[in-house]
This record gives structure tokens, sequence and C-alpha cells, in this order.
């Protein structure tokens, strides 16, 4: 059987390498990515195209051989099948329609999202046909809270406050809209396991902008019940959740909400996690924008979080996504770091 680096490291285990992949590794940064967006028009067009969001997966993996080839979609498909308008104006990111959270339908969530699945179908077979076997397919979604925040702001912001605001002064409301988002969030994972995906990971891009009691009820109780959800019908799927910004609460957050592996962003001391989080994968965590500037202050950065996470279960990735600007080089020299290393 083929040994998979991510897998294995999932399962607690010591690798031989450090498995590795980047978030946002599909995307800007990748001329041929330009290319294909060029031609297609627009971004959702290239998501809801399982053909357009196979090839877009596969591109990263074909110049880098990442561990994990991660789905191409977004957070956002969610509220878009669940009836909310969705549209990606260019250079302004998401903008979402008015919400009625009476009005969302999860009954029907699939007839959107169903060249998602076949996506997965596709990258899965694309991955085998092209000799990646030691590559394993990531799908994923965003978390509840992250996901609501858009969907009550209807564009991104710097501090989400008027969904926050919602949350805090009408928590019923709010509680309605975590619910059905905990109900399509995991059918649609558990429909992404179904059609091939092998490691789930939950992007909680805002977990920074919740207060104490908000992480508790918004965060760590619908990211549970998701898990719970998950591993009830698909024991076997390794969960990594990322709680980005989520700080001193990272431990309560591996701990409580039944996640395998934990993705940490930027700020976080590896020295400090790896107490922490007895039992969890740790994920992460180099900045971005190091790699972005490359050459020594990259390699220094990459190394240090290599030796600080040896004899830890850890999977190298950034600690969020690749700026559109990073020079392929960059990515090369950072790999090439990565394959010599032991864990
Ligand atoms: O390579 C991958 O990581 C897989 C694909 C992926 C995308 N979005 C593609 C994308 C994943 C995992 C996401 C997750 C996502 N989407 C998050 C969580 C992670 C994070 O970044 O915090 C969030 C918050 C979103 C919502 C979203 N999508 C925003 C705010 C934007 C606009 C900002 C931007 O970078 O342009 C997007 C657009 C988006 N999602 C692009 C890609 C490749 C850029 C689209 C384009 O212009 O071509």
């Amino acid at each position: 059987m083929t040994e998979k680096l991510l897998l294995k490291a999932l399962q607690g285990k010591r690798t031989a390498r450090t498995p590795f992949w980047f978030m946002r590794q599909a995307g800007r940064y990748l001329p041929e990515y330009r290319e294909l967006r060029a031609k297609k028009g627009g971004f959702l067009d290239m998501v809801y195209d399982p053909a357009a969001a196979c090839e877009i997966t596969l591109q990263p993996i074909r110049r880098f051989g990442m561990d994990g080839a991660i789905l191409f979609s977004d957070i956002l498909v969610i509220p878009q099948a669940l009836g909310q308008k969705l549209e990606f104006v260019a250079g302004e990111g998401p903008k979402l329609g008015k919400l009625d959270i009476d009005a969302l339908d999860v009954s029907a969530i699939h007839e959107t999202l169903n060249p998602v699945y076949e996506s997965v179908r596709q990258i899965r077979s694309g991955l085998k046909n092209e000799g990646f076997d030691h590559t394993a397919l990531i799908g994923f979604a965003g978390a509840p809270w992250t996901v609501a925040c858009y969907m009550v702001e209807g564009q991104g912001s710097k501090d989400f406050g008027r969904a926050k605001a919602f949350a805090c002064a009408q928590p019923d409301q709010f509680q309605k809209l975590l619910d059905i988002l905990c109900t399509a969030t995991a059918d649609y994972l558990s429909r992404q396991v179904e059609a091939g995906a092998e490691v789930l990971q939950i992007f909680e891009s805002w977990a920074g902008q919740a207060d104490n009691q908000g992480f508790y009820d918004w965060i760590i109780a619908p990211t549970k019940k998701i898990v719970a959800t998950l591993k009830a019908r698909h024991p076997d799927i390794p969960i990594i959740g990322f709680p980005k910004g989520a700080g001193s609460l990272l431990p309560v957050y591996a701990a409580e909400t039944g996640v395998d592996g934990v993705g940490l962003d930027s700020l976080t001391s590896p020295a400090w996690v790896k107490g922490q989080v007895p039992g969890k994968t740790l994920q992460g965590n180099l900045d971005p924008f190091a790699l972005l500037a490359g050459g020594k202050a990259l390699e220094k950065r990459a190394r240090a979080i290599l030796q600080a996470m040896h004899g830890t279960p850890f999977i190298f990735n950034l600690g969020h996504g690749i700026d559109k600007e990073t020079p392929i080089a960059h990515v090369e020299a950072l790999v090439k770091i990565l394959r010599n290393k032991e864990s």
C-alpha cells in the first residue's frame, strides 16, 4: 500500500520526512492559474466547473509535489447553496446579497454543490492517473462562525463588528444561523468524503474576532457538533481545524472540538503549543510574507519551525494563504528545504 505522509502524520505517527502543503497553493501566484482564469472568466465559474477545478487543484502538485492537494473551491459556496446571493467582484473580494435567515433552505444545497463533489472525484482520479500516489486529497469548508461573519456582514471586513454585534444582540437568530450552517457544513463535508476526500480542513479564519464567551458559543460548540457528525459517519476521516487568531484559546479548541490536527497561525509559538495540545497533530505556520520575501529570512524561519516541531507529529504549512505576488522560485526554495528534512 502506498504510504501517504500526510495521513500518517494525522494518525499521530512519526514520518521519515515532514509532510507539507500550503494554504491557497492553487491560485494567482501561478501563471497557469492566471491563464486559465483569464480564459474562464469568473472565479465562481471555475469553482462550479469540475474539469477546471480539477486542473487548478493539480497545477501546484505538478510543480511542487506537495503531500496534500486541496480541493479548489471556496468557503462561501455554502451561503450560496443555502440561497444567499454571492458574487466575487474583481479586486474587491466577495459580495453577498441580503441575509434572510428564515429563507435559507438546507434541504436543497446539493443541487448547487454537486459539481464540487464531481471535482473531488475527478481530482482523486487525476492524482492517481498522473502518478501522485503520495499526495492526499484534502476537502474543506469554512467553520460556521467564519461563514456567518460573511453572511451577516455581506462582505469582508477588518473586524466583522456588525456580525459580532448581531450575534450578541440577537442570540436566538444567530444560533439559528449557526445551526443551519452546522447541518449544511457536515452534509457538505460528508459528501466530499464519499466522493474521495481523504482529509478535511475546517477553516475558522476569523476565530480571532470572537470574544472569550463567543469563542465557546460560536466557535467551539458548532465545530464540535460538525466533527462529531462527521466522525459518526466516517470514523476514519482525519479532520484539521484551523482557528486563526485563537491565541491562548488554542488548547481548549484542540481539546474540545475533537479535531485530529490543529492549524497554527504565524504568531503562535511552536515551542509553546507543542506542550499544550496532547495527542494532536500540529500544522503550520510559516508567515506567507516570509515566503514572499524569500532568501535568508525564509530559510531561517522555515528551519526554526522544523526544529521546534521535531519529535511531534507535524505538517509543514503556512500560517495563512500564500500571497499572490509570491515568486515561484521562493516556493521552490522552501520545498527544497522541506524535502531534505526529517521530522
Ligand atoms: O488552494 C487552496 O487553498 C484551495 C482553494 C481555496 C480558495 N479559498 C480559493 C480562492 C480555499 C481553501 C479558500 C478558503 C477561503 N475562502 C477562506 C478561508 C481561508 C482564508 O483565506 O482565511 C476565506 C476567508 C475565503 C473567502 C474568500 N475567497 C475571499 C475573502 C476571497 C477574496 C480575497 C482574495 O484572495 O481574492 C476569495 C477568493 C478566492 N478564493 C481566490 C481563490 C484562488 C481568488 C480568486 C481569484 O481572484 O482568482
